[in-house]
């Protein structure tokens, strides 16, 4: 048994928690930054940081409290140390470095993207299979990866250009639905009917990879032909159900070609209601989703990535370094 404090701080969540044996989670303590980034209409990576730096110290310190523990009871320290904004991760980084030197902990590196994976070990009473083939589907990253053990992973494929959340944030603001977008779109479409408006589908047979440029440029061509004939919703629901339908389609022929016992889902859009639906309609195999809030970007996660790392041996130096761009594999 090991107890883990995660720190994650990739992008905009300012986020520390306690895990015990990376399944259960004593705290979870995510301070959003959406109201005010909502204002910019995005991300801002200076005003990003800065709020990271003004939050880090008191997520802590109610993340021991709600948990009941104290810096005696932790067996070492997690972080996410990419892939994300480099001036978001040295917050989250440095403050890792600081307490575990302070305290004489243990420090443990972790990669976000696996992090959204791990979601899954916090579900109860879940113990997911191996291998299997995970979505991982965020607003910076599309990645399909083959997991094979613990900390053995084989990127099938990923996006060449826009993230599937990027996309989904970019959507809403043409069709100034607000942000984060993903949520505003899946509200938009809710009961819409996803057929009246045409966009394009890149299929890009016999690879891996996603593309969802195209659908960007042809979602503008349709904002701007249509002006006042608009329909909102039914226009929401057309991308959304492009998004999800070549998600779902890629994921689940992907999980057959390589004997898959798990589908995983893990980001920030696996909160998407539409593409859960579809998956789980196709997959044959069982389909791990987290609860929402584990979707989003939280420390649990990293907690519990931490974990199975910690276990294994894995140290990382006080020197540790960020990584704005780190592949899962
Ligand atoms: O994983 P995440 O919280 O942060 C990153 O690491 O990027 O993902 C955030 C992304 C945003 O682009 C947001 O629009 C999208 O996830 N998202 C959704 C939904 N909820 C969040 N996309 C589609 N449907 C949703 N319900
Ligand atoms: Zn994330």
């Amino acid at each position: 048994m090991a107890r883990i404090l995660g720190i994650e701080t990739s992008c905009d969540e300012t986020a520390a928690a306690v895990v015990l044996d990376g399944r259960y989670i004593e705290s979870n303590i995510v301070y959003s930054q959406d109201d005010v980034h909502r204002l910019t209409g995005g991300v801002v990576p200076e005003t990003a940081s800065r709020l990271h730096l003004r939050t880090i110290v008191s997520v802590l310190e109610r993340a021991l409290g709600e948990a009941g523990r104290g810096w005696n009871d932790i067996d070492a320290i997690a972080v996410t140390h990419g892939p994300g904004l480099a001036g978001s991760l040295l917050v989250g980084v440095n403050t890792a470095k600081a307490m575990a030197f302070a305290r004489d902990l243990p420090l443990v590196g972790v990669n976000h993207l696996e992090g959204h994976v791990y979601a899954n070990w916090l579900v109860d009473q879940i113990e997911p299979e191996f291998p299997l083939v995970a979505l991982i589907v965020s607003g910076g990253h599309t990645d399909l990866v083959l997991m094979e053990a613990h900390g053995r992973y084989r990127r099938l494929g990923r996006t060449v250009d826009d993230a599937a959340g990027e996309a989904f944030d970019k959507a809403a603001r043409m069709l100034q639905l607000g942000y984060p977008g993903g949520p505003a779109i899946q509200r938009a479409a809710e009961g819409a009917d996803p057929t009246r408006y045409d966009l394009p589908r890149a299929k890009l047979q016999g690879r891996w990879d996603f593309s969802f440029s195209g659908l960007k440029t042809a979602m503008l061509r349709t904002v701007q032909q249509a002006n006042e004939s608009l329909v909102v919703p039914e226009l929401a629901a057309a991308f959304q159900e492009a998004i999800v339908d070549v998600l779902a389609t890629k994921t689940v022929e992907a999980a057959r070609e390589f004997g898959a016992e798990n589908i995983a889902l893990a980001g920030g859009v696996a909160a998407n209601v539409a593409l859960r639906a579809r998956i789980q309609a196709r997959a044959g195999v069982p389909v791990l989703i987290p609860p929402i809030r584990l979707c989003t970007d939280n420390a649990a996660m990293i907690g519990a990535v931490g974990h199975f790392r910690f276990e294994a041996g894995d140290r990382s130096p006080l020197d540790l370094d960020v990584f704005p761009v780190l592949p899962i594999a």
